[in-house]
């Protein structure tokens, strides 16, 4: 598996940070600090040779943008798509939720077209606008896609929140029956001897509008607003009787509110999801619908 930069993934959280002070404080809907973070992440992959998409739709708090990043090279038959959400709340820049999940996700896709690894599938990276206000941009995307683009898609990984400060090891367990890749994300961090716990995050991301499609999700997280009992600061360190995010949605989620320990294992969990299924098999003829 590859080691993805926790340091060039902070690099990307700190330009998020700028953008958001220099905007107001925050990347929210409709204002420009999401529009900039939106154009700053499309430049990056279209500089590594990506074929990009900017996708606008319209929510109550203004036009959103989807960011859409796909490798040119592989099966398209075959679609593996990580993805994460771009926009924060108005109350903050949102560096924890999500910059770390949008900064992991581009660092991995950056990461890949460097590495001069052939792919047996497509490869395919979103940024969702509008999480926030009701998972738009990840509902305005599948919701366009047609029955033959989305029996294309075999997977898709979600990342939002993956530097929790007080950092909990989740890995998604809300997963259509089959679905292997949360297995192989417990193992991946088994492999690092390091403890996980399954947690059932249901509507509350965007791999919500995939799983209702029927397309297969998994995911991690870092924890939000709960509360660390004391088995998992015993197992995981940290503070037990804290929050994993004691400024969830709140002005201090600034650059200073990350673990960068929790950060740089859940990239490098990224990375060996993204390298591991750009070359799995997905042998034909297609599974039953
Ligand atoms: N989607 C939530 C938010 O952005 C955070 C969250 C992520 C909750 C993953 C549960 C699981 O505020
Ligand atoms: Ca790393
Ligand atoms: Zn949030
Ligand atoms: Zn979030
Ligand atoms: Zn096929």
């Amino acid at each position: 598996s590859p080691d993805i930069s926790v340091t060039n993934t902070k690099a990307h959280l700190d330009k998020l940070q700028e953008i958001a002070t220099a905007n107001g404080g925050n990347r929210y809907t409709g204002r420009p600090g999401y529009k900039a973070s939106a154009d700053w992440v499309k430049a990056k992959l279209d500089a590594a040779g990506y074929t990009t998409t900017l996708q606008s739709f319209s929510t109550s708090a203004g036009t959103s943008y989807n960011v859409i990043a796909e490798w040119p090279h592989g099966d398209a038959n075959h679609v593996v798509m990580t993805g994460a959400h771009l926009d924060s709340v108005s109350s903050g820049a949102g560096i924890n939720d999500n910059g770390t999940g949008s900064a992991g996700v581009l660092e991995v896709a950056l990461a890949y077209a460097a590495s001069g690894q052939t792919p047996r599938n497509r490869l395919r990276f979103g940024f969702w606008g509008a999480e926030e206000i009701g998972l738009l941009g990840s509902k305005y995307y599948v919701g366009q896609l047609s029955a033959t683009e989305k029996a294309k898609l075999r997977l898709y990984l979600n990342f939002d929140m993956i530097g929790s400060p007080n950092p909990g090891y989740f890995v998604y367990n809300d997963n259509p029956a089959g679905n292997g890749a949360r297995d192989d994300l417990t193992a991946y961090f088994t492999s690092k001897n390091i403890a996980t716990e399954y947690i059932d995050v249901q509507g509350r991301s965007d791999h919500a509008a995939f799983r209702a499609s029927g397309i297969a999700t998994a995911g991690t997280f870092t924890g939000a607003e709960g509360t660390k009992t004391s088995a998992q600061a015993t197992k995981w360190g940290g503070t037990a009787g804290q929050a994993y995010d004691p400024c969830y949605h709140r002005a201090c989620d600034n650059i200073n509110n990350l673990s960068l320990t929790a950060l740089d294992r859940n990239i490098d969990a990224i990375g060996h999801m993204v390298w591991n299924y750009a070359q799995k098999d997905y042998a034909d003829p297609e599974p039953p619908a």
